[in-house]
C-alpha cells in the first residue's frame, strides 16, 4: 500500500511571512508516518521548496494550464511548477471548474499535462449541495471521474481527491457513511480501470477537515488521506491533522 497522504491546499493564502510555518511544522512533525504535501501559491514554491531543503515535504501546484508553454498571460506551466520545486499539482479543483468553468475534458488535459512533466496530478471530484439532497452524488462523480482522468493518468502518478462542494470552508462535513460511500464507488470504479492495482491509487477526502474530525475520517475504508483548505494554513493545525494519519 502506499503511503497516506496529508495535503494542503493554501489556496490564495500566503505572503512570504507564511514560510515561518513550515519551519513549525518541520519542528513539530520532523518525521511524519505520512507523505505530507503543501501547495501554497505558486508565488511561494520556489522560497518554499529552498525553505522545505531536505525535510520530508513535497510542494505542489494548485493548478497548472495544458500546454507546456506558449502565449497564455497570467498562466503556469506543469514544466514551470517542476521547475519551481513542485512535485504535485492539484488540478479540477471545484473552485476552478466554478471560478474559471473548467470542465473535466480541461482537468484532463491539465492532469495529461502534469503527467507530462513528472508531476503527480491530484484530481479532484464532488458533487454539489443540490446534486447531493437529488440523489445524484455517485453518477455526477462517475462522470468526473472517467471524465477527468486521462488516459496518462495511473496509481502511481494520480491521487484522487473526493471534496463535496458543499464541504468546503462550511464547516460541515459528510457522514462517515457518506464518505466511505463515495470512497468506495470510487475505488471500484477505479478497479474496473486499472484491476489489481486500483487500491494503489491514493483517495484523499477533503472539505472542513480539521484536527478535531481528522481521526475518524481517515479510519474510514478507502480514505487514504486529506486534501485540508483552511486548516492547513498553520502549522497548530495542520500538525495534528498529519500526526492522525
Ligand atoms: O482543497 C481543499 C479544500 O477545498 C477544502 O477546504 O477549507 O474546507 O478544508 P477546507
Amino acid at each position: 500500500m502506499p503511503r497516506k497522504l496529508a495535503a494542503g491546499n493554501w489556496k490564495m493564502n500566503g505572503m512570504a511571512a507564511s514560510l515561518a510555518e513550515i519551519d513549525a511544522l518541520v519542528k513539530a512533525h520532523p518525521s511524519p508516518a505520512c507523505e505530507v504535501l503543501i501547495c501554497p501559491p505558486a508565488t511561494l514554491i520556489a522560497q518554499m521548496a529552498w525553505k522545505v531543503g531536505k525535510n520530508p515535504i513535497a510542494l505542489g501546484g494548485q493548478d497548472c494550464h495544458s500546454e507546456a508553454s506558449g502565449a497564455h498571460t497570467g498562466d503556469i506551466s506543469a514544466p514551470m511548477l517542476a521547475d519551481a520545486g513542485a512535485s504535485y499539482v492539484i488540478v479540477g479543483h471545484s473552485e476552478r471548474r466554478a471560478d474559471h468553468r473548467e470542465t473535466d475534458v480541461d482537468v484532463a488535459a491539465k492532469a495529461r499535462a502534469a503527467h507530462a512533466a513528472g508531476l503527480t496530478a491530484v484530481i479532484c471530484v464532488g458533487e454539489t449541495e443540490a446534486q447531493r439532497d437529488a440523489g445524484e452524488t455517485l453518477a455526477i462523480i462517475g462522470a468526473q471521474l472517467a471524465g477527468s482522468l486521462p488516459e496518462s493518468a495511473t496509481p502511481a502518478n494520480s491521487v484522487v481527491a473526493y471534496e463535496p462542494v458543499w464541504a468546503i470552508g462550511t464547516g460541515r462535513t459528510p457522514t462517515l457513511e457518506q464518505i466511505g460511500e463515495v470512497h468506495g464507488f470510487l475505488r471500484a470504479e477505479l478497479a474496473k480501470r486499472f484491476e489489481g492495482t486500483a487500491a494503489d491509487m491514493r483517495l484523499l477526502y477533503g472539505g472542513s477537515v480539521k484536527p478535531s474530525n481528522a481521526a475518524e475520517i481517515f479510519a474510514v475504508a478507502d480514505v487514504d488521506g486529506a486534501l485540508v483548505g483552511g486548516a492547513s494554513l498553520k502549522a497548530d493545525d495542520f500538525g495534528p491533522i498529519v500526526a492522525a494519519l
